[in-house]
């Protein structure tokens, strides 16, 4: 599916994107610049962002999970990209995710 469509990014290249960093370094904290960065892709709109997080905190998730990842580390990451989330998300004058 089409994330981005100012770029023609799919949800698939970023989660792609998101794997291949955190092969790199899985404690990283992955905003969407730098995934955009990694695929030489710049924002335009940028209305793309609020979906490109949500995939980002689940592709991060799934991740953690299928590594067995220490369950405190990962849970701080996940909290902090979710807290990332809602804040874009409310600056936006998106609604909240439901939990
Ligand atoms: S839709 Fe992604 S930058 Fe415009």
């Amino acid at each position: 599916m089409i994330v981005c469509h100012c770029n023609y990014i799919t949800d698939g290249d970023v989660a792609a994107t998101v794997v291949e960093m955190l092969d790199q370094d899985p404690w990283q904290l992955i905003v969407p610049g730098k995934v955009y960065r990694a695929l030489e892709k710049r924002g335009k709109c940028c209305s793309c962002f609020p979906n490109v997080v949500e995939i980002i905190v689940s592709t991060v998730e799934d991740y953690h999970e299928r590594r067995r990842s220490e369950p405190d580390e990962a849970l701080r990451l996940v909290s902090r990209l979710r807290s990332m989330s809602d804040n874009y998300r409310q600056s936006l004058g998106i609604p909240a995710r439901a939990s």
